[in-house]
């Protein structure tokens, strides 16, 4: 499905009834990345999946891209489809922009799963090594980006062993447009630190992380649970970045799990 949002068509899919689970994914996929949680949680759940800005189906313009920004289309892409609460999952972009959709919207915020992220900013380093990134995307297209992303988000075994999953995820990246891919890298590079904000959130939060993560490690993940008030940690073993692509039972189980405690819970 598509709508206009904020000046551009946004793609979506809506599939199921019950507790709306809006997910965001990660750089530089899109919503598909999502298809195995939405086909097993919209027996129970209403799944939500977006392509952000820039990704998938939706537009990707030549400017305008802040994680906030983002936060911005997602909250009127809720209004569009008239939901007041939902449980929100991100995988690292997607976290960084559930951080900036809290700051914003936490009345929106029923839930937080918070997958494969990490609460701080980019180093002076770090956001060197995303000009770098856009340089190359410029320079020699997409399928330059998934031959240095690949290593970052699966595992070296998924790498090895798993063609189908691999070839999956390098069309989701060679599918960008390079405003997109350039247009993240700006918004990742320029995101606020959000450690100072971690023990603000009230909201019941389930963190995520693959074992093998070296994009944002386990020690991210045992940041964000220690700061965020009774945040729970699950690692899950043998995933690296990608843990829902990786060890989809496991990811959805989980999800599945925290929902259904939060289905329980009133309005609040
Ligand atoms: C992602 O998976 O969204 C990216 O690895 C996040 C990042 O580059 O910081």
């Amino acid at each position: 499905m598509k709508t206009q949002i904020n000046g551009i068509t946004i793609a979506y899919s809506d599939r199921g009834t019950g507790l709306p689970i809006v997910f965001l994914h990660a750089f530089p996929l899109n919503r598909t990345m999502w298809a195995q949680q939405e086909e097993a949680l919209s027996l129970q759940f209403r799944v939500i999946t977006i392509d952000l800005r820039g990704h998938g189906e939706s537009d990707a313009p030549l400017w305008g891209y802040t994680l906030e920004q983002s936060a911005d289309d997602v909250n009127a892409l809720l209004d569009h489809l008239a939901i007041q609460q939902a449980l929100f999952v991100g995988l690292s972009m997607g976290g960084y922009i559930l951080f900036a959709f809290y700051r914003k919207y936490a009345a929106r915020v029923k839930g937080l799963i918070l997958a494969d992220t990490r609460a701080q900013a980019d180093t002076a380093e770090g956001k060197d090594g995303r000009f770098q990134i856009a340089q190359t995307a410029y320079k020699k297209g997409p399928s330059a980006i998934a031959d240095i992303m690949m290593p970052k988000l699966l595992s070296p075994a998924t790498i090895q062993t798993r063609t189908a999953l691999v070839q999956q995820v390098r069309a989701m990246i060679e599918g960008n447009q390079i405003s997109g891919i350039a247009g993240d890298l700006m918004a990742m590079a320029e995101r606020l630190d959000s450690i100072p904000f971690l023990s603000q959130i009230t909201c019941p939060t389930q963190i995520i992380v693959g074992e093998l993560d070296q994009a944002t490690p386990p020690s991210d993940a045992k940041l964000m649970a220690d700061q965020i008030p009774n945040a729970r940690l699950v690692i899950i073993s043998n995933a690296a970045h990608l843990t829902n692509l990786e060890q989809p039972e496991a990811f959805n189980q989980i999800v599945a799990a925290f929902a259904s405690d939060l289905a329980k819970k009133k309005h609040s």
